[in-house]
């Protein structure tokens, strides 16, 4: 692997994405594209951003001279693309930021593939995406990759919308593509709106934790470093024009996390059990709450020999214990912007 371009990497799965190349790879040119957003912060990547083989560049995927720009300075080999709007709270609220950056800073980055690459071997561009354009699994089931796309979210929508195109550039241009999608993941550096983030700040600061409608809606939880082994494997081994799904066989009713969360925190800081789930307030649900996400990752397991290897509560443990030691990256990241979000969302509800 040669020069590499990650998108997003500045945010929660891409930084961890960024670390994993950087140093896995020393001999191939990284290069993060990310216009640092709200949710992006090169806080998450003070450890490597020194290397030789780590490049930075400050820009926006939807803005398609840029990345052309961006090719014909960098040739890039490969591309792993990350960079979205990626909170479904966020996409109810304004669903065109998504377009914008989901639909056509994806049709961008594949223009810029198409026109700068002769498809050699080399050559491959993969799309990350989410077990979301599945739809909403009953109690029973899971999303194997032929599951029908039946997208039900904004966020959803422009995901599905742009892995069509990632298909259709395949398809129609020979384009060496791969795609995977995934299910919640969780762990280090993730921005404090998502579930488990926004509760361990609010746990800290003994703030109310809204549970949407009943707290029964069920997600499959997967540690953001089993990801990114599996983004690593599948573009170096997944098969081109291939779809892989990952997730970590690990469902979890919302309350039910939410219940071993507090208890863990409870522990962590010391403080009497049953304090946390006091906090615990029922609050109106999110629009068009998908019920159930489950996966089926047989395909990457048998075919790539990837598999999750840190259990939830270790994995929850491990995610507890470094927002608590990181304290002043929580702080800066809950500071501005994101204090007038929160707000109009709990006046919303
Ligand atoms: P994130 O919101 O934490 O980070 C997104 C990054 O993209 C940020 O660094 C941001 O600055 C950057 N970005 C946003 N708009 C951009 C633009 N127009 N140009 C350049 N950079 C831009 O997201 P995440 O949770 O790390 O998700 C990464 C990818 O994985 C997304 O494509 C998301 O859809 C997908 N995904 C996430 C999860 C999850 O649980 N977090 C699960 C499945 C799939
Ligand atoms: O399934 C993969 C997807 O997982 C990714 O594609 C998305 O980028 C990622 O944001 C995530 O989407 P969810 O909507 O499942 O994640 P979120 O953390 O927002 O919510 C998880 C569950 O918790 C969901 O059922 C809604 C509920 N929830 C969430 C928040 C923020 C609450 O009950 N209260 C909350 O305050």
């Amino acid at each position: 692997m040669k020069n590499i371009l990650i998108t997003g990497g500045a945010g929660f799965i891409g930084s961890h994405v960024v670390r994993l190349f950087v140093n896995k790879y020393p001999e191939s040119t990284i290069v993060n594209f990310d216009n640092l957003t709200y949710a992006g912060n090169l806080l998450n990547l003070t450890d490597i951003e020194n290397k030789k083989n780590y490049h930075f560049v400050k820009g926006d995927i939807v803005d398609g001279e840029a990345v052309f720009a961006l090719f014909e300075k960098y040739g890039f080999d490969q591309v792993v693309h990350l960079a979205a709007e990626s909170h479904v709270d966020r996409s109810i609220a304004n669903p065109m930021a998504f377009v914008h950056t989901n639909v056509i800073g994806t049709v961008n980055l594949l223009n810029a593939a198409k026109h700068f690459w002769k498809h050699g071997n080399n050559n491959r561009f993969y799309h990350i995406s989410t077990d979301e354009v599945y739809g909403s699994l009953g109690e029973e089931g899971l999303f194997t990759e032929e599951t029908p796309y039946d997208p039900r979210s904004p966020y959803s929508a422009s995901k599905a919308s742009s892995d069509h195109f990632v298909r259709a550039y395949h398809h129609t241009f020979g384009l060496p593509v791969v795609l995977s999608n995934c299910s919640n993941n969780y762990g280090a550096n993730q921005f404090p709106e998502k579930l488990i983030p926004l509760f361990i700040n609010n746990i800290i600061h003994k703030k109310p934790l809204p549970v949407y409608g009943k707290g029964e809606n069920v997600r499959d939880w997967l540690y953001v470093i089993d990801h990114a082994e599996a983004i690593d494997l599948i573009l170096r081994k997944g098969t081109t024009g291939e779809t892989y799904n990952i997730g970590g066989h690990n469902e979890w009713k919302n309350i039910d996390l939410i219940r071993l969360l507090c208890t863990i925190m409870d522990e962590k800081l010391g403080r009497a059990p049953g304090t946390s789930e006091g906090l615990i307030t029922y609050v109106k649900d999110r629009a068009g709450h998908d019920l159930r996400y489950a996966i089926d990752a047989g395909k990457v397991e048998s075919e790539l020999g990837w598999k999750p290897t840190v259990t939830f509560e270790e994995g929850l443990r491990k995610t507890a214990d470094w927002y608590l030691s990181n304290a002043e990256w929580l702080r800066q990241v809950t500071s501005g912007d994101y204090l007038q979000y929160y707000r109009k969302q709990y006046e919303e509800r």
